[in-house]
Parts: structure tokens; sequence; C-alpha cells
């Protein structure tokens, strides 16, 4: 559509100048003016001539009719004068063969702004806290930030997925404590990062106990526990090199990891770093000292801050009174890091907005350090989730692991599929995808900022606007192909409005693309192949299509199929969503 719009507009502009003089509309003027009508009876294309009428001193409806019978094109089949309006009414086949071509010729490149070619993008994403459950409250982090990356990708830019793994900080003082103490070697190798929940949990619960008792005892002293000050000291033993103490951290990370690599694998996702907090931490002290030298820090109640009052903010943490660094603090080295390791020409961080206060806050201290390249840092807030009743078996109290939400969803449609598929192997691969899938593509439905409430059964359903539904409008699409033999290729024959319709869905994905990325937004995504489905539903129940009499327009009908299939299956991929070809 954007195509036919500009070409549209250069047509008009060449008019104009032949008709009214030189100089006075440029194409790109002319472009902004065109809108597309609302009532299509009226025309696909339309230029309302009112706001030419100062610029060529003419009255609308004049210029309009002058401009009617002075611009001829192929691919539209009217151009109407109509009172103040040109109306443009667009020739179905032309245009539904431009637009077949053209996804032809670019194959699964079709769609790409190509805006990013020679710039690099880095992403941080995901970034669990070791030894902590990896939640629902991560999904919006992991597949928004991976749907980001795959955007940029596929604009052109070279990205690099960083995984900022939470690996560092007093938890795991707590956790070399209770492992010292209650844990098992063979229970935690054979249970994975469950193991370690539950010892973070213990260990938690009994500092909790003890800081309680002592209150008890003496209630005008601060709340002390024994085991808390025995954490602190393991803690400062880690942070010293201990060997001991290191080769339990290792260990705890690796085995985190492990179980996350899981999930990742289901999701089809990989990153290309993994370097977590814990590998910032001798690359602290040069920004610390860089921002005392430059007398941004002050001293607040023992703490070294930045006074963010100017901006309206709440200070920004630096160092705590006992010199320990903060996330502010690590979140500044990273950068710094990551703009030598990469040159970044943009770096997405992709967190809940909970933590949009935080980002704000470096940011700005990022550029009173003068790094001129503070604008490119961009923070991508997301809405928060929640689950539809307690319904979801839990291991960890009353968080949802994202591992169980995805195998509910899977078991649930594995009950469905294996009546039709029989084969034990083949059942489980689509029940997979088609699950995964479902919970994605609900998620990914509503604008990012959006809370969420989760209803399992919704983001299943084969009937509504559901990843199953759109999945298995893709399958569709693969099946009459198959069936067929052929892919069909644009003849003359004359088309009817739902095949139009189908090919002007088909012409948006590359603006549709440009506003995913322009806004961070995959959701932008996810709605047009709701608009791509829909369209191309209408035309499989309205047309006969492998089963079309009419040779030409059974060749069109199923180009039309190809390209639709097409396009689905690039953007699906680029929700992070497998595309099954049968379901
Ligand atoms: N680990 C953090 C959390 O789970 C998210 C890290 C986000 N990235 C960053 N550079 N701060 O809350």
């Amino acid at each position: 559509m954007l195509k036919l719009k500009k070409k549209t507009a250069s047509l008009l502009s060449e008019a104009v100048e032949k008709l009214f003089g030189e100089g006075l509309l440029s194409s790109d003027e002319i472009f902004e003016m065109l809108e597309y009508p609302p009532d299509r009876s009226m025309g696909d294309i339309a230029l309302p001539c009112f706001r030419l009428s100062k610029a060529l001193r003419k009255a609308p409806p004049v210029i309009a009719s002058s401009l009617a019978t002075e611009i001829s094109c192929d691919e539209f089949s009217e151009i109407n004068a109509m009172g103040g309006y040109l109306n443009f009414k667009i020739s179905p086949t032309a245009f539904a063969a431009r637009v077949v071509s053209d996804i032809d010729a670019s194959g699964d490149k079709y769609g790409s702004p190509m805006t990013g070619e020679g710039k690099t993008v880095v992403l941080d994403y995901s970034s669990p806290n070791v030894a902590k459950p990896f939640h629902i409250g991560h999904l919006g982090t992991t597949v928004i930030g991976h749907s980001l990356k795959l955007l940029h990708e596929f604009a052109g830019y070279k990205c690099v997925g960083i995984n900022y793994l939470g690996d560092w900080g007093t938890q795991f003082g707590k956790l070399i404590v209770a492992y010292k103490r209650w844990g098992n070697k063979e229970v935690i190798e054979e249970g994975g990062v469950d193991e370690l929940v539950k010892l973070y949990v213990k260990i938690n619960n009994a500092i909790k106990e003890e800081e309680e008792a002592s209150l008890l005892k003496n209630p005008d002293a601060k709340a002390s526990s024994a085991l808390g000050d025995e954490s602190r000291k393991e803690f400062t033993k880690l942070e010293h090199g201990d060997e001991e103490n290191l080769e339990l951290w290792r260990w705890f990370v690796s085995v985190s990891l492990a179980e996350y690599e899981k999930t990742y694998k289901m999701l089809g996702i990989s990153f290309d770093s993994y370097k977590g907090e814990s590998f910032y931490t001798d690359k602290m002290p040069a920004q610390v000292e860089k921002l005392r030298n430059m007398g941004l820090l002050e001293i607040d109640d023992g703490a070294s801050i930045v006074n963010l009052d100017k901006w309206n903010m709440p200070v920004c943490l630096i160092l705590k009174r006992d010199g320990s660094t903060l996330y502010p603090t690590r979140d500044i080295a990273a950068a710094v890091y990551r703009k030598g390791e990469y040159n970044f020409d943009k770096a997405i961080y992709v967190t809940s907005a909970a933590q949009s206060l935080h980002f704000a806050q470096w940011f700005k201290v990022v550029e009173l350090m003068g790094y001129d390249w503070y604008d490119k840092l961009v923070h991508v807030p997301y809405g928060t989730v929640s689950i539809n009743g307690a319904k979801l078996a839990t291991r960890t109290g009353n968080v949802i692991l994202l591992r169980d939400l995805f195998d509910e969803a899977i078991k649930r449609v594995y009950e469905i599929t294996k009546e039709k598929h029989p084969d034990e192997a083949e059942c489980r691969e689509i029940s997979e995808k088609v699950g995964v899938g479902a919970v994605i593509f609900y998620y990914l439905s509503n604008n990012r900022i959006r809370d969420i409430n989760f209803v399992m059964e919704e983001a299943l359903s084969f009937d509504g606007n559901t990843g199953p539904y759109v999945q298995y409008t893709y399958a569709r699409t693969c099946s009459i192909l198959e069936k067929a033999g052929e892919k069909g290729k644009m003849t003359d024959a004359p088309l009817t409005e739902v095949e139009f319709e189908l090919a002007k869905t088909l012409s948006i994905f590359p603006e549709r693309i440009k506003s995913a990325i322009a806004d961070y937004e995959p959701s932008v995504v996810t709605r047009y192949i709701l608009d791509l489905a829909a369209a191309f539903n209408r035309f499989y129940h309205d047309c006969k299509i492998a089963a079309c009499e009419d040779e030409k327009l059974r060749s069109s009908r199923l180009a039309l199929t190809a390209a639709t299939s097409q396009v689905l299956k690039t953007a699906l991929k680029l929700i992070c969503m497998q595309t099954p070809e049968k379901i």
C-alpha cells in the first residue's frame, strides 16, 4: 500500500506541476495529505483538495476535477473527482499482482525495512536472578526482549542478546550458609534450581524468625539474627575470593542456568552473552572514581549518591554506607563496558515497569558523566502478569514458574491433539509448538505496558484470536498448497473484494514492521497476524482455491495463498512462535 501511495503522490505532484506550475507542492507534501477513506465505496486512496486550494489558488472541486483528467495509471480502475476530493479506486487484479510479486521477489525478507544495516543493537533481557525462581514475571522480559531482537535482526541490525544474570549479591551468602547447614549435593544435582530455591526460602524464613525473636526479647534494639550475620560473612568471603565459596557459587550458577536453558530451548531463544552482574565487580571502581572526580557524588547519611533533584527524581544510590555497590552502580559500569565492547547504536533494556525509575535515574547519571551516548540507552518497560485463580500447580509457594505455565499449556494441548495424532512423538512435538505458542501469543496480544490477567482457557481456544487459531491458519495454507501441488502465479483473472482485501492486508506488512520497531512493540506484529489470518479465512470461506474451475483464477488464488503462507511464517517467527505445517 505504501508503495502505491508513494507512486500516487509522485503522479500527483507531476500533474500539479503541469497544470498549475512548478515548485508548488513536492511529492512528499502530497504524500502526507493522502488518506485512506473509511468508506471503500468512495475509493481506496483519496486526496482532500481543501489544503491545496491555498497553494494553488483554486477552489477544491476545480482542483480535484482537473487532476482527475490529467492522471492515468493502470493500477487504478477509476480516478474520480467528488466534491473537494480526488478518489482513487485501485484495480484489485493489478494491485494483487504487484503485491504478490513483491513478496515473491523478497522471499523471507519481505517486510524488512533494512534500516539497521551497519548498526549494532545490544539487548539486555530475561536476566533472571540465580537461585530465585524463574517465574511468570519474567515472561515479559523474555518474550518481548527476544521479539525485539528478532525484529531488529530482521531490519538488518547486528544484534547482541545479553542475559544479564543476577549472579551476584548477598543472597549468595545466605545460600552458602543454607547449603552448608541443610544442603545435600545429590539432592540438588537431582532437583536442580528448585532445591536451591527451597534452601533460599528456608534460610530467609529462619532469619526472619530469629529477627522476630530478637525483637521480642529486646524491642528497642535493632533486629538481629545470627544466621543473617553468618550470611554476610560468607558473602564477604566470597567477595574476597575464598576458593570454597567461589566453587559453591559457580555451582549454584550453573545449576540455575541449566534450568533456565530448558525454558529458553523450548522458546527457541539463545543468548550471545551471559555476562551477569558478577562480571562487573572489577569494572565499578573506575566509574565511581569518575563520578567522584567530576564532583557528582554527594555523601548522604554515609552513603554516596548522585543528587537528581533538578530532574525531579530521587537520589541515585552509588555506594552504601559500608562502601558496597548497588544495582545502579553495576548498570552504569555494564553500559560503559558494553559501549566499549560493541560500540552500540542502541542499547535496549527490557524490564518490568517497576524498574522504570531505576533506569531513568542511571540514564541521567550516565548523561551527567559526560558520556555522549547516553541518548542511545532505551528502557522498554512492561506491565504485570497475574494468573486467573491458583489453578496452576506451583512448587514454590505463591509464585508461578514460567516452566509450569508452559508445561500446563503443553499438557492441555496434548489432551486435545492425541485423538487426531495417534503417533506419540508427532503429537508431543505439535503439542509443544502449539502450547508454547499459545502462551506467547496470548501474552503478546496486548500493548506491553498493560497489566495482563492470564486465562489459560482463553489462550488455548482454537476459535478466539489466539495462537492456536493463527498457527492453524498457517497450517491450512500449507495443506492447501501441498494438496494443489503447486504455488500458482498471478494472472489477469478479475479478482473480487475478498481477494483484494487479502492483498491489501499483505501489502501493509512492511508498515507494521516499521511501527513495531519504532515503538518497541511486538504486539503490533501480533495484531497484524490476526488481521492477516482473518483476511485469509474470509477468502478461504468465500472462494474455491485449489478446487476453482477457472484455471487462471485458480492460479491467482493459489499464489495469494502462497504469499499469505510466507508472510504468516515470517510474522510468527518474529514473535518467537513456531510454525508447524500440520496441526
Ligand atoms: N535481574 C533483574 C531482575 O530480575 C533484571 C535485570 C535487568 N537488566 C539490567 N541491566 N538492570 O529484576
